[in-house]
């Protein structure tokens, strides 16, 4: 299916557009970053976002079960039979009354959308199986990707899965939570420990890549982002299409909130939805680009005009001074968000905000997600510090409906989780104080009694 559908540079100033049947990353004529981009008026749109319901009742053709395929009219970029499904995209919207209290919103405003119920524990299988459809499509047998451990572990998944194609994956070495390092392993993918951080892998897969034509996943691929836009959807078919005033997202690599924001922009452009909700993108104050780009050096997307010489003199002073990433929440601990600029175009269509949370604000704010919900892995919880710290500005207002975007599984990094509940000074000491955690306000901690059962009966009763 390449009729209707193309690869387009996002520069408007560029604007130079490449068949589907490519395999690129970037725009050959001027680097930027590419697009999916679809001829709406000559394909099959759906009138009304409900005409989604009918698919509800076709559960056995997986395509439908799909969480992602069920809106292929949305994504139409490939034929859907031929669209790689594992049976992603069956994730939850919680109405959570607990998190609602602990960030100052009004009970009933509060929702959590859990994309950790992926098949790989994240929401990056919503833009691995649009990835992998489209390396199947142009005949790829070797993907590969850097990663800060989900996006490999979906990949190895995948790949595991297909049969057709081998993983191989590029991690900063002692960089990854060993949940994610499980996961690629126990999948067969080939697993390459590079001496550094995220930012040194990424630029590492890139050049080989290339070199050895093997296909890449990370989200400069504009077919992932594609898959990524349909969370937003899930989050409106869970508000039975109703669009909340709020979308806050962790921020990484900043391919998440791109797509949300191209969601949201086409949806509105079809006349899918009348209004298009705020977003909120949260950085780990560790890894904080995005923040500093847009708060403090004031870079806009500007309608397509981006200040690039700014932005390339902020990261040559970043190298200069040797800045490094540093953050408990290592899903998003990275510095060279390859996304920065769609995702300045994202907050552009959303009149969106950027925040930054210290580690401890995350952590406090996982344990609340752990306690009065299905839990989360550090990087999620940034979308719910972040919501507390808007509500404290008085940016989100009490009555305002915000969604937080739970982006990965609580099983994902243990090692965080019991560090901060299990009251153990040596493991505080190892795993949180580093990171400048100084209190675990909210631990759970596990009561130490003999074997036998009186003691147990005491401790148990108080
Ligand atoms: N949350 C989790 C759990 C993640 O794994 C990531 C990114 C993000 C948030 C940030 O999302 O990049 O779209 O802004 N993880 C990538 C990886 C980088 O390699 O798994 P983003």
């Amino acid at each position: 299916m390449s009729d209707h559908v193309c690869q387009k540079c996002i520069d408007p100033n560029c604007g130079a557009t490449f068949s589907v049947d490519e395999v690129l990353t970037a725009c050959p004529k001027c680097g930027n970053l590419l697009d999916i981009s679809y001829e709406w008026d000559k394909l099959p749109v759906p009138k009304s976002l409900k005409e989604v319901e009918k698919y509800w009742a076709m559960r056995d053709v997986p395509q439908r079960f799909s969480g992602v395929w069920k809106f292929h009219d949305l994504l139409p970029f490939a034929d859907l039979e031929k669209c790689v499904t594992v049976g992603e995209g069956q994730t939850i919207l919680q109405n959570s009354r607990g998190v609602a209290k602990y960030t100052g919103m009004n009970e009933g405003n509060l929702f959590l959308q859990y994309e950790g119920m992926n098949p790989s524990g994240s929401f990056k299988d919503n833009g691995m199986c649009a990835a992998t459809t489209h390396a199947s499509m142009v005949g790829a047998t070797r993907a590969a990707c850097a990663s800060t451990g989900n996006t490999s572990a979906s990949l190895a998944l995948y790949c595991s899965c297909l049969h057709t194609m081998k993983a191989v994956i590029f991690i900063g070495d002692g960089k990854i939570a060993y949940g994610k390092l499980s996961q690629a392993l126990d999948y067969g993918a080939q697993t390459l420990q590079i001496h550094g951080d995220f930012d040194d892998a990424m630029a590492r897969v890139k050049e080989v890549s290339k070199k050895l034509g093997i296909y890449l996943v990370n989200s400069v691929n504009p077919f992932r982002l594609e898959g990524q836009k349909t969370i937003m959807f899930r989050v409106l078919e869970a508000l039975r299409w109703n669009v909340p005033d709020w979308i806050v997202v962790p921020g990484g690599n900043l391919g998440n909130s791109s797509s949300f924001g191209k969601a949201f922009h086409e949806l509105y452009e079809l006349g899918l939805i009348d209004r298009i909700p705020r977003l909120a993108v949260i950085n780990a104050a560790g890894a904080d680009t995005l923040f500093r780009v847009f708060n403090e050096e004031k870079i806009r997307w500007n309608g397509g005009n981006t200040d690039r010489a700014k932005i390339n003199a902020f990261f040559k002073q970043m190298n200069d001074e040797g800045r490094r990433a540093n953050t408990i929440a290592s899903a998003i601990e990275i510095n060279r968000p390859v996304n920065l600029e769609k995702c300045l175009r994202a907050l552009e269509w959303c009149n969106g905000v950027v925040r930054k949370v210290s580690d401890q604000q995350i952590l406090d704010a996982k344990s609340q997600v752990g306690a009065c919900g299905f839990g989360c892995e550090p990087a999620s919880a940034a979308s719910v510090a972040g919501t507390k710290l808007l509500r404290e500005e008085g940016v989100i207002a009490p009555t305002d409906r915000v969604v937080c975007i739970l982006t990965g599984h609580q099983l994902k990094d243990p090692t965080a989780t019991v560090a901060y509940h299990c009251g153990d000074p040596k493991k505080f000491d190892e795993v949180l104080r580093p990171h400048g955690v100084t209190t675990c306000a909210f631990a759970n901690n596990p009561i130490k009694v003999e074997n036998d059962v009186d003691d147990i009966v005491r401790a148990i009763e108080g």
